[in-house]
């Protein structure tokens, strides 16, 4: 059986090189306490899913395993052209050392669409700012008609900013999102089978238009007495997010027993962690991990491109009926008494990038602020 770990230039990096099952995520802790070694992520290849039947029913029971005791791997053989994510590292780091005057030119308080730049320090997570600068893009769609009786969550529909001093950028990124759109529905795909449903499970949710969120980001370094919080602790709402990181580490991610461990980046994978919204539809069964960035040290700078598939804003998340052998292990859904997940997606959409952006929110929202809070608590 084709080993689920890649070998040659990834091996150094497999948690369980074995095709003889996944250990736990409290066996390799413990192999890795014993060894002194730290815990890291496992590594999955999805290029598994064009193998034989045997294949994939292996790449299946180990997405299984790690969906419920991880949340959180580095995906391989995704198909994404390496020059491609290459471009899109270089066009984030041209766009971050463009003139001041250039960037704010397209900054997200002129967007009630939430899409645009931001300096660091801007956005809150956990009520803190978080010491990042970066650009939001989702969907390039038109702004919506608003009749009275419609959700507020519409105002949110609209265009992208592009910066008009780099004319390639608007290109590299679109290629860039539309690539890890097809990735994250090969992942969904996968998922769905993973959990005993039809490859097309998911499909629903997102086949009238699947919310395409992304964000370019740039860590500057740490200095003097600054928190050193890169992005604080979270999990991410939609259905899966694909992560590009440049070279310099930063992002961790709570295990189950409370502890951190490590995500660096590795040449040629993303990072794939689930969001929320699956976590919904399985009732805990599927983990959405909560993660961090630290900022990187003094004289460095680090890059990201996360990018978040969500359901189109008009849907609801099903609660799938999972398998019995599977029910069983539903823990139910971690939810954060005061940041509370709903069913109904663009509502759940909008209470989030309100949160994380008062300055938008204030400035387009104001009207409906205490009526939207009321509702979401
Ligand atoms: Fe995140």
């Amino acid at each position: 059986m084709t080993d689920l770990f890649i070998n040659s230039d990834l091996e150094d990096y497999a948690i369980s090189e074995t095709s003889d099952g996944l250990k736990s995520s409290s066996d390799n802790e413990a192999e890795m306490a014993a060894a002194n070694v730290a815990p890291s992520l496992p590594v999955l290849d999805i290029s598994l899913m064009r193998g034989t039947s045997e294949d994939q029913a292996f790449f299946l029971s180990k997405l299984r395993d790690i969906l419920h005791n991880y949340g959180f791997f580095y995906l391989a053989g995704h198909g994404v052209d390496a020059k491609l994510t290459t471009d899109a590292i270089e066009a984030t780091k041209q766009f971050f050392a463009l003139p001041e005057a250039e960037k704010v030119s397209i900054d997200m308080l002129n967007s009630p669409q939430f899409r645009g730049y931001n300096r660091a320090g801007m956005e809150l997570t956990g009520g803190q700012q978080d010491w990042r600068e970066q650009v939001d893009f989702d969907c390039e769609e038109d702004i919506a008609e608003l009749s009275p009786e419609a959700p507020v969550w519409k105002r949110a529909l609209g265009p992208n900013q592009w910066p008009a001093g780099l004319p390639e950028f608007k290109t590299t990124i679109l290629r860039y999102q539309a690539e890890v759109t097809r990735v994250s529905i090969a992942v969904l795909e996968a998922i769905a089978l993973a959990l005993g449903q039809d490859k097309n499970f998911f499909a629903p949710m997102y086949e009238s238009g699947p919310r395409q969120h992304m964000k370019i980001l740039r860590y500057p370094g740490l200095e003097g007495s600054q928190s050193d919080q890169g992005v604080g602790a979270h999990k991410d709402g939609g259905l899966v997010t694909i992560l590009l990181q440049d070279v310099l580490p930063g992002l961790r991610v709570q295990s189950q027993d409370g502890s951190w461990i490590d995500a660096p980046p590795i040449p040629g994978t993303f990072i794939v962690n689930t969001g929320e919204l699956l976590e919904l539809a399985t009732n805990g069964f599927v983990h959405a991990d909560i993660h961090t960035v630290v900022a990187p040290p003094a004289g460095t700078e680090r890059f990201s491109i996360p990018f978040f598939f969500g359901a189109s804003f008009d849907g609801t998340v099903p609660l799938i009926d999972l398998p019995d052998e599977l029910k069983q292990k539903e823990r139910g859904v971690s939810s954060d008494p005061a940041n509370p997940m709903f069913r109904d997606i663009g509502l759940n959409h909008l209470k989030a990038r309100l949160r994380s952006h008062p300055d938008v929110a204030q400035a387009h929202y104001s009207d409906v602020l205490e009526e939207l809070f009321q509702a979401v608590g």
